[in-house]
This record gives C-alpha cells, sequence and structure tokens, in this order.
C-alpha cells in the first residue's frame, strides 16, 4: 500500500472529531498519486456523504466542466477536502474540527508532492494564505509555498449560488496550465515569484 492509500483507509475510520457521529461516509481524497495538480475543496455536502467520494454533487460537476474548461482529465489530478466528514446541515466547519483533520492532508501533501495547489473556498485558502484578506482580493493570486504553486479560487458552490462569479472563477481557472508550466520549470522562477509576492500583502 502507498502512504496515500494508508491515509485514506485512516480517513475511513476515523473518530478523531465529532464529524465521525455524524457522517454516512467519510470521504477520502481520490484522483491519480501521480498528479501534478491537488484541488482542495471545504468539506463533503450531501452527496458526498452519501457516496464517499469527494465532488460528485452540483459542485462536482461545476468543477468537472471548469476541468473540462482547460482540457485536463479529472482522473489526473487529485482532488481533497480540507474536513473528511460532512458537517451536519452543510454547517461551517469548526476551528477544531479543521485542526483534527489537518494531519491527513499535510500527509497527502508530503505524499503527493504536487506542484500547484488549488483551493477552492475560503477554509481551504486559509491553509496556504496569510490572514486578513477576502476571496475578493485573493482569488487568481499565487503564493509560493515549499515549492508549490497555491493559487485561491472561489469555491464551486459559491459560484453556483452567485451566478456572476462563473466568469470569474472560468477566468481563474484558465491560469492554471500556465502556473503549472511555470511551476515545473524550477526553482528560479519560483524565486522570482516568492520575491514578487513579497509586494501582494
Ligand atoms: N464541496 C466541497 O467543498 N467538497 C466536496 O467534496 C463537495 C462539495
Ligand atoms: Fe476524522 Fe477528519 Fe472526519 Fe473529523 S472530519 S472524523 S478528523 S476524518
Amino acid at each position: 500500500m502507498t502512504e496515500i492509500e494508508t491515509l485514506n483507509g485512516e480517513v475511513r475510520g476515523c473518530q478523531r472529531c465529532r464529524l465521525a457521529q455524524t457522517r454516512k461516509l467519510a470521504v477520502p481524497g481520490e484522483g491519480s498519486e501521480r498528479a501534478d495538480l491537488l484541488f482542495i475543496g471545504e468539506a463533503p455536502g450531501f452527496w458526498e456523504n452519501e457516496q464517499g467520494r469527494p465532488f460528485v454533487g452540483p459542485a462536482g460537476q461545476l468543477l468537472d466542466e471548469l476541468l473540462a474548461l482547460i482540457g485536463v482529465k479529472r482522473a489526473t489530478v487529485y482532488i481533497s477536502n480540507v474536513v473528511k466528514c460532512r458537517p451536519p446541515g452543510n454547517r461551517e466547519p469548526l476551528p477544531d474540527e479543521i485542526a483534527a483533520c489537518a494531519g491527513y492532508l499535510d500527509r497527502l501533501i508530503a505524499a503527493l508532492k504536487p506542484k500547484v495547489v488549488v483551493t477552492l473556498g475560503r477554509y481551504s485558502m486559509a491553509r496556504f494564505f496569510p490572514p486578513g484578506k477576502s476571496m475578493k482580493e485573493l482569488h487568481g493570486k499565487v503564493v509560493w509555498r515549499d515549492g508549490m504553486a497555491c493559487v485561491a479560487m472561489y469555491h464551486p458552490a459559491a459560484v453556483l449560488r452567485q451566478a456572476s462569479l462563473r466568469p470569474v472563477i472560468e477566468a481563474d481557472f484558465r491560469t492554471i496550465p500556465g502556473i503549472l508550466a511555470q511551476a515545473k520549470a524550477g526553482a528560479a522562477q519560483q524565486e522570482q515569484a516568492e520575491a514578487e509576492q513579497l509586494s501582494l500583502f
């Protein structure tokens, strides 16, 4: 078993926070273990809780459409969430739940070593971006962390609630191939970008 298979198995049986008591199925990440691109959502919703798979409901349908827009096959990327169990009634995840679940994301990132991390929504953004700025300010922006390019995007569910965000997230997705190319191009550009990002905050 790979480390990712091991940790996904641990997620399926996890009892580390109260969400274990109300979930139906825990939702480990899924995708290619050779993925360069890692998408991190917020938490499973209704359909994910039923099926035990990430982004299979309406938000997942939109994610599939956005991936198609940039010619990326879902099977070639990796998709996970900040918390792996559905908060009851789709409430927002609580700080202690996020903390209890954070180790799984740390281990996934350590094992997968993605080149680009796309954060979907505020909770995922908060893991990589400094606090105090809104999604409106940060979406589409890139920061470099441990050799990975991290780019913030609106959550697909937010886009479904607010149609005016659709062209915004589409434009942000269209930047992904270029960010990936830059990340693959190596350390020199990353250092340059790190210097540039200092002027962002
Ligand atoms: N929304 C998320 O944040 N994650 C999912 O897996 C599904 C919907
Ligand atoms: Fe475990 Fe995370 Fe599920 Fe909480 S949300 S029970 S920490 S897998």
